[in-house]
């Protein structure tokens, strides 16, 4: 090879080298701008519900209270969905409102975790389907409106509507009489954290006592 040739080469790999940086550089600059925007995002709405918004951010419970602590489901749960916001329960939602949960999530993942700036782990598209039976399994069990009675008194459409802020309301018949009152408490507490509607108390016993009246039998 002739000396010029050489000069050649090495000017033209050079100029090789000087575009990929530029690209990659521009490409990052944009995954960035794009992994912030999500950020910004994810944490407008961590503060929103600090500051009574409606949005809702999942109550963190500990990775060793979920059911079936050892199967897959619950170590998936555990591994790709406290990366963001604390580890939700499964009974917070029905099999059917998970579904749509689980689609607004894979995007928010999907928008996070792309491209070259891994901010998220992902599960493989494969291995969704072990999460989502995991959640339907342990669900909370939706109410059936056509077999509850008094659901047009005021206690019952009370019940409805209070109780389907987060999820959907519940059915009566999965606690018994004496476990209402606990669970109710339970959810005043979760109603206190994220702002939404209190009902009086006068309210709430009638709730109780709905819920009490239509509980499980043993
Ligand atoms: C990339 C960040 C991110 C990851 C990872 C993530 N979430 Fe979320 N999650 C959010 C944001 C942001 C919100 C609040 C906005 C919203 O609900 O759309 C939220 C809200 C929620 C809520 C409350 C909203 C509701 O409708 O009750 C639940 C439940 C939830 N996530 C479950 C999950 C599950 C299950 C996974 C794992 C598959 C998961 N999240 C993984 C960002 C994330
Ligand atoms: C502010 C949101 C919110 C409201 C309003 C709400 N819940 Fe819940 N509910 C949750 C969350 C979060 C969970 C999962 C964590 C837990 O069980 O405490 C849950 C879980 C449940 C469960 C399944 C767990 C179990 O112990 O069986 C039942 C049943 C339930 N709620 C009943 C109710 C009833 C009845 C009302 C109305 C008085 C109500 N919820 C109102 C947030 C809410």
């Amino acid at each position: 090879m002739k000396r010029g040739e050489k000069k050649a080469f090495l000017w033209i790999g050079i100029s090789v080298a000087v575009i990929a940086a530029i690209t990659i550089t521009l490409e990052v600059q944009h995954q960035d701008l794009q992994v912030v925007s999500i950020l910004k995002d994810a944490k407008d709405a961590v503060s929103m519900h600090k500051h009574g918004g409606s949005i809702n951010i999942p109550v963190g419970i500990e990775a060793d209270d979920l059911p079936d602590t050892e199967s897959r489901g619950a170590t998936m749960l555990t591994l790709y969905c406290a990366q963001c916001h604390e580890l939700p329960p499964p009974s917070m939602h029905t099999a059917a409102e998970w579904q749509q949960v689980i689609a607004r999530m894979k995007e928010f993942m999907r928008l996070r975790g792309g491209g070259m700036l891994m901010r998220t782990i992902t599960p493989p598209e494969k291995d969704w389907a072990i999460l989502e039976t995991y959640l339907a399994t342990h669900a909370q069990v939706p109410l059936d409106k056509k077999h509850t009675s008094d659901l047009d008194t005021p206690a019952g459409k009370a019940f409805q509507e209070i109780c389907s802020q987060c999820h959907g309301a519940p059915s009566p018949d999965t606690h018994t009489v004496n476990e209402w009152p606990r669970v109710v408490l339970r959810m005043k507490s979760h109603i206190i954290r994220t702002g939404k509607t209190m009902p009086s108390q006068d309210v709430l016993m009638q709730i109780i006592e709905y819920l009490q009246k239509h509980s499980k039998t043993s």
